[in-house]
């Protein structure tokens, strides 16, 4: 399907795994994976594995006598988790959600959590679940956004930063879910060992408009009265034209059960 704004919108599967592939992607989940210290025979789940993005990195370093779980809501991501991750007898893919995890209580050394609970209904009961199925002493990362970041370069500061608060206010559930993430874990019953944030820059605007959903947003915007018709349209063709330059920030925290 084609916006008015001439961009297609991605499959989903597809959208996630190039995502993960960008500089910036690979960076931090790179960050995520050496800070959960995985080890050979461990139990690791992967709450809203998506297309199985990191499912053979985690079955890597559990070796063949650890389990792999992956847990997703969308049947179309979990078919495709299923197919990436053929021939790894490891690795369990699970349909269920994040607030009501299908994981026996106190069964799982290491947790993952990457960008998530950015859309799922309720962070805290999304969290309750994790903190039970993990043990004493396991180890959960988690990766979210904080939308309220977003910045992106224009002549038209005011619609850049009508764009931001359209992403906030509108298109992402909990968009500034980032900043909370290490206080959500420490009330969920975590402790929190590390924070860090990270800010991938965007200087290719195609890399931009398909992760940041520029064409997208800005036509949902404009359609649903948040940013004046003309504008909109103008500063979108600008950022075409380019340099172009946009970041966010990212949130990592690492914490133990
Ligand atoms: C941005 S994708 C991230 C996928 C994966 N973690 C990765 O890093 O590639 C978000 C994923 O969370 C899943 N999701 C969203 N809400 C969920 C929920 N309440 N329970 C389980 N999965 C959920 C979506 O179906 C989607 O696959």
């Amino acid at each position: 399907m084609t916006t008015n704004l001439g961009v297609r919108r991605p499959d989903k599967a597809a959208y996630m795994l190039r995502a993960a592939a960008t500089d910036a992607g690979r960076a931090y989940k790179q960050q995520l994976l050496d800070l959960l210290d995985v080890r050979t025979g461990q139990t690791t789940l992967d709450v809203g594995c998506g297309p199985g993005t990191d499912l053979g990195a985690f079955a890597e370093l559990v070796g063949e006598n650890g389990t792999v779980i992956g847990v997703d809501r969308d049947p179309a991501m979990l078919a495709e988790a299923r197919d990436r991750t053929t021939g790894l007898p490891t690795v369990e893919i699970r349909e269920g959600d994040a607030h009501a995890l299908p994981v026996e209580p106190g069964s799982v050394d290491r947790a993952r959590i990457d960008r998530v609970l950015m859309h799922v209904a309720d962070p805290a009961a999304a969290l309750a679940p994790l903190h039970r199925a993990t043990r004493p002493g396991a180890l959960v990362g988690l990766a979210e956004p904080d939308w309220d970041t977003l910045i992106v370069d224009a002549d038209d500061l005011d619609t850049s930063r009508a764009f931001t608060r359209y992403t906030t206010s509108v298109a992402v559930r909990n968009a500034t879910i980032g900043r909370s993430l290490a206080r959500r874990t420490e009330q969920a019953g975590f402790t929190v060992l590390t924070v860090l944030a990270t800010a991938p820059v965007f200087q290719d605007f195609q890399a931009a408009d398909h992760t940041l959903g520029l064409g997208r947003n800005t036509q949902k915007a404009i359609d649903s009265g948040h940013i004046e018709e003309d504008l909109g349209r103008r500063w979108f063709a600008s950022l075409s034209e380019g340099p172009f330059l946009a970041s966010f920030s990212l949130f990592t925290v690492l914490c133990s059960r």
